[in-house]
């Protein structure tokens, strides 16, 4: 069943709010703080809207995480079941250090079309063709890149690769130099990454790497808009997170996950900016109001744009 158009604003009132709060927190370096904030007002948010709602991705679990740990109920409870996935603050060091790219982020779905992805990272690769076998997780990264290449009609020295700037990426980037593929290396913030994928502005023709896995679930939301390939594989360094992500129901702990196991029925994604970043612009302040800038999907609509708002603080 389609997600009604009405919560497109409900949602996006949630993330600009969140990203307001945090906003007050740029440069502050107290990236605890700054996230406490932004989970503090989407909480709130949340529970203002006439759904039941339930965080299948959040803060963590509920030992650890009062507001917004996995399973809580949000919403008024009078309304539609949705499933929701949320990162009120996804770039804490953007905020803490002041640098561009930090947003507040949220996915929804019909309840048990989302998949809930342990705090555990992800190897992930996205890539903007929808074809079969062009891109694989299980791909060598020459084989990607000369598939991808091929398929855009394309050099290798021509495309731009996109991952986080980490020693465990080492090989790739090696491999990447070798193949002559222009690298795009983010200090952190992947959920903005893999889409850059989604528009030939961003000039980033395939992402790929480890990252967290929530935000990889997250990324996802947005490309399955965009029709566009996300593959991503749970890794897992302990008995305890193999314990966590059981009770989560993953059984298969090698699991390639293509993105129509990761969501699937109609989502509405939206990513609102608190610091400006490649995709969308960061909270500006005018007297009592505030503007910000989201980047919202709703599938069923087609629905793919960044909206402006202009808010009473
Ligand atoms: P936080 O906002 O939680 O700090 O996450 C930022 C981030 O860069 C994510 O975008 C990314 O998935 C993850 O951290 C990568 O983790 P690590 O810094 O451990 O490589």
């Amino acid at each position: 069943m389609p997600i009604d158009k009405k919560f497109q604003n409900s949602f996006i009132n949630v993330t600009s709010r969140a990203a307001l709060s945090s906003y007050f927190l740029i440069g502050k370096k107290d990236k605890i703080g700054a996230d406490k904030a932004a989970v503090d007002t989407m909480r709130n948010e949340l529970n203002k809207i006439e759904m039941n709602g339930k965080i299948v991705i959040g803060e963590g679990e509920l030992d650890e995480a009062p507001m917004l740990y996995i399973g809580e109920n949000v919403g008024t409870t009078n309304g539609p079941m949705f499933d929701i996935a949320v990162d009120p603050l996804e770039g804490t060091n953007f905020v803490a250090n002041d640098l561009p790219g930090a947003m507040s982020v949220i996915a929804v779905t019909n309840k048990s079309n989302l998949l809930g992805a342990p705090e555990t990272y992800m190897n992930k690769i996205s890539a903007n063709c929808s074809e079969q076998n062009v891109v694989d997780l299980d791909f060598s990264v020459k084989k990607n890149i000369y598939n991808l290449a091929e398929s855009k009609n394309l050099k290798p020295e021509n495309l731009t690769a996109c991952l986080l700037d980490r020693p465990r990426h080492k090989e790739i980037i090696n491999e990447l130099k070798k193949l002559n593929v222009k690298l795009k290396l983010i200090s952190d913030g992947d959920v903005a990454g893999a889409l850059m994928i989604i528009n030939k502005k961003y000039s980033v023709d395939i992402f790929l790497g480890i990252g967290g896995g929530p935000e990889g679930v997250l990324a996802a939301a947005a490309l399955d808009a965009y029709n566009c390939h996300f593959q991503g594989r749970f890794i897992f360094n302990s008995n305890k997170e193999k314990d966590r992500a059981k009770k989560m129901g993953i059984t298969n702990f090698d699991k390639k996950y293509e993105l129509n196991e990761i969501i699937s029925g109609d989502s509405i994604f939206c990513a609102t900016g608190i610091t400006s970043g490649d995709i969308v612009s960061g909270i500006e302040i005018n007297k009592d109001k505030f503007t910000s800038e989201t980047l919202i999907t709703h599938k069923s609509l087609g629905l793919k744009k960044i909206i402006k708002t202009e808010q009473i603080i």
